[in-house]
């Protein structure tokens, strides 16, 4: 099958396709998911949560996110690959996007995603004019969970459903191809996708969007604390623990390595 590009992530919206994405941070799992046929890799900035065992998504660094970006591509999967532009590696100027954004393709992105509406559009404008296709993250933005109040739904108030609509318009005006729409109410989603010619992604708002978008260690089983609005659908901390006790029990009993492992 040939590669999903951003042309074809838009035109499913017009068939009427839903858009399947999933985060990976490596190449075994972009392997995989690629496997699975996704439409599309998030390398998100999750990582630092699910991967690196930090509290928030603050201190992942730009570095860290491009290494995991070349370890993605390096699987050459026919999902469309997006880079998650960290904290602060874009809100300062449309200069530092674009500085910050051309080392994430140049890592192998082939598009990248910004947190926020409105107030970044400057940045969105000046990425694709370069060429650089964007996708939008409005709704719950854990990067800024510190002004929001915490990891919680947006999109109950008037005047926070207004917003959003606005924010996202202004993106699609902005010409991003795709927004990511996290944890509002369903409505809000099903009123944005409705009012947008590009395709929305949700994740925790519900079945009314182009498409869906799930954190990969939640969906494997691999959280602690996945979020209320994350499906389990493997177990992988079981089958991997299982594993791992099995080779310990046999190198403690004599078993491992057995005659076929050593000469
Ligand atoms: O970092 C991430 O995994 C994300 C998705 C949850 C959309 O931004
Ligand atoms: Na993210």
């Amino acid at each position: 099958d040939e590669k999903i590009t951003m042309r074809k992530f838009i035109k499913k919206k017009e068939l009427k396709e839903k858009i399947v994405m999933i985060t990976a941070y490596d190449t075994p799992f972009a392997r995989i998911a690629d496997k699975a046929g996704v439409d599309s890799i998030l390398v998100g900035d999750s990582l630092a949560m699910v991967v690196l065992g930090m509290e928030n998504t603050i201190n992942v660094s730009l570095r860290t996110m491009i290494d995991h970006v070349k370890a993605v591509a390096r699987a050459k999967p026919r999902a469309l690959i997006v880079g998650d532009m960290p904290f602060m590696s874009y809100e300062v100027s449309s200069k530092q996007a674009l500085k910050n954004a051309s080392l994430m393709i140049k890592g192998g992105a082939e598009a990248v995603k910004l947190e926020g509406g409105e107030e970044i559009i400057e940045q969105v404008k000046s990425l694709v004019r370069a060429g650089i296709p964007v996708m939008g993250h409005i709704g719950l933005t854990p990067q800024r969970f510190l002004r929001l109040g915490g990891y919680r739904m947006i999109g109950k108030k008037p005047f926070e459903e207004e917003q959003l609509l606005r924010d996202a318009e202004a993106l699609q005006e902005a010409g991003v191809f795709s927004i990511v729409v996290e944890y509002t109410l369903s409505e809000v989603a099903r009123k944005i996708t409705e009012k947008l010619s590009i395709p929305t992604i949700c994740i925790g708002s519900g079945p009314y969007c182009d498409g869906q978008v799930l954190v990969l260690h939640d969906l494997l089983g691999l959280t602690e604390k996945p979020p209320s609005f994350a499906k389990k659908y493997a177990d992988l901390s079981k089958i991997a623990e299982e594993a791992i006790s099995k080779y310990a029990s046999e190198v403690r009993n004599g078993i491992f390595p057995g005659k076929e492992h050593y000469t």
